[in-house]
């Protein structure tokens, strides 16, 4: 093997040969623990060839359904247990080794590689925060290596030869559940601004609307009612989903975006489920609690809804499918029920109990496996939204990840704080490069 392998260097010009064989090969994986936007600890991981490298940093959520895959912490005394010193060793130490002379454009074989090493059903030996961060790394330095934009590398692995899609951001200007310091039980309030014509004008209207409720915030409730939240959307003393879609409302119409932005709602229900009853402000059954969106729905413009019940509450999902999204044309989307994972997207697709999906990479933990669970969701007819997290880094990774495949939209929070704004000013940088390219907004059925 050695003895051809010099022959051939022999017979080959050098930068050809090593162009096609030695230039994509992983030569050393780097890992760093650094902070999150919440001020604990999470991954940045380097994944070095000879003369090409690729980063990524890993997020983290707050409001985490049951079935994602594992994070791993060291859980020692060091940032209350939340340390990811553990998960550093693993990639320098073991990975590092195991990937050593794989091919950074081979990203089924490295994922499936770590997969291997990590051996269980919820990548919870390694942590899908270790996998995941390899795992996106691999992409951006195979990116380099081709000398491609991320999001052109992205459409290539996902198969997408269309003209490249700009996603509608889904803003989320409140903030409540598990991102707020306050009484809300809806954990987001998003503006939708499909009416846009582009993805710089869908940012502009949002911008712009969040100002204007900031200071409908501060009429109303005084100017310690404008703090942010986790995602960057105002986080007031609000109880009711009620008070808080009147305060969004009133903004988009003084904004002068009546239509033109729509509402959405990620209600995040497994964690506002006790036993049988959920709790969004007054207690509801899953049956009163339909008739309760039905309420809502006829009351404010919405037309997404997240997550709203919970993770195993099966019936529910069908029957609101069935009777009220039927009616109301609404985009049901699962979040905690599907979690990214291609197994969980087949099963909510052949039981019929939602008509789009978020897509989190940090769910499942492998690219090529969020890849798979948008596919399977995109051959169903259903709308694909990429998605950040509560917990989120200066990494604008999901902004490529949502051109590449043509999602119809991106969850990227309210334009503020540099974890939320690294994704808008990526995708203004995306849509300002491409010659041609359409906006999302125009191609929804709502
Ligand atoms: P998380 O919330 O990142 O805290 O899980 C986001 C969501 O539920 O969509
Ligand atoms: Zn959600």
């Amino acid at each position: 093997m050695l003895k051809t392998h010099l022959f051939l260097r022999i017979l080959i010009p050098k930068k050809f040969f090593g162009e096609v064989v030695f230039l994509d090969k992983i030569k050393e994986v780097k890992a760093y623990q650094v902070l999150d936007s919440r001020g604990n600890p999470t991954l940045r991981v380097v994944v070095k060839t000879k003369k090409h490298s690729g980063y990524a940093f890993v997020p983290s959520g707050a409001s985490k359904g049951l079935y994602e895959a594992a994070e791993l912490r060291d859980g020692k005394k060091a940032y209350s247990g939340r340390g990811v010193e553990k998960a550093v060793d693993i990639i320098k130490k073991k990975i590092s080794k195991k990937l050593k002379g794989m091919r950074v454009v081979n990203q089924e074989d490295v994922d499936l590689e770590l997969k291997r090493m990590d051996s269980t059903e919820n990548k919870s030996r390694l942590g899908a925060n270790t996998i995941l961060g390899v795992s996106l790394a691999v992409s951006r330095a195979a990116a380099d290596y081709k000398k491609k934009e991320l999001y052109e590398y992205i459409a290539e692995l996902f198969g997408n030869k269309n003209k490249p899609v700009m996603p509608v951001p889904q803003a989320n200007v409140l903030n409540g559940g598990e991102h707020a310091g306050n009484y809300l039980k809806v954990q987001e309030f998003l503006l939708l601004p499909t009416r846009a014509k582009s993805f710089a004008d869908a940012t502009r209207m949002v911008c712009e609307t969040y100002h204007v409720l900031k200071r409908i915030i501060d009429d109303k409730y005084g100017v310690n009612a404008t703090n942010v939240g986790d995602e960057g959307g105002f986080a007031p003393p609000l109880r009711t989903p009620e008070e808080a879609l009147d305060l969004v409302s009133k903004a988009i119409a003084r904004a002068g975006y009546k239509r033109k932005i729509r509402l959405g709602l990620d209600v995040a229900a497994s964690s506002i489920y006790y036993e049988d009853e959920y709790d969004i402000g007054a207690s509801f059954s899953a049956k009163g609690l339909m008739r309760y969106y039905e309420r809502l729905l006829g009351k404010y413009d919405i037309k997404s809804i997240e997550d709203p019940f919970d993770q195993d509450d099966h019936e529910a999902w069908a029957e609101f499918m069935r009777t009220v999204a039927k009616q109301r044309k609404v985009q049901v989307v699962g979040d905690d029920l599907t979690v990214s994972s291609p197994h969980r997207v087949r099963m909510a697709v052949n039981n019929e109990l939602c008509n789009a999906m978020i897509l989190k990479p940090n769910q499942i933990g492998t690219l090529s496996e969020a890849l798979k669970a948008a596919r399977i969701a995109m051959e169903a007819g259903w709308e694909v939204i990429v998605s950040h997290r509560s917990g989120d880094t200066e990494d604008p990774f999901i902004a490529d990840l949502a051109v590449g495949i043509g999602a119809s939209q991106i969850k990227l929070g309210a334009p503020c704080r540099g974890e939320r704004t690294s994704k808008y000013n990526r995708l203004l940088e995306i849509e300002a490069d491409l010659k041609r390219r359409v906006y999302a907004g125009k191609k929804l059925r709502f």
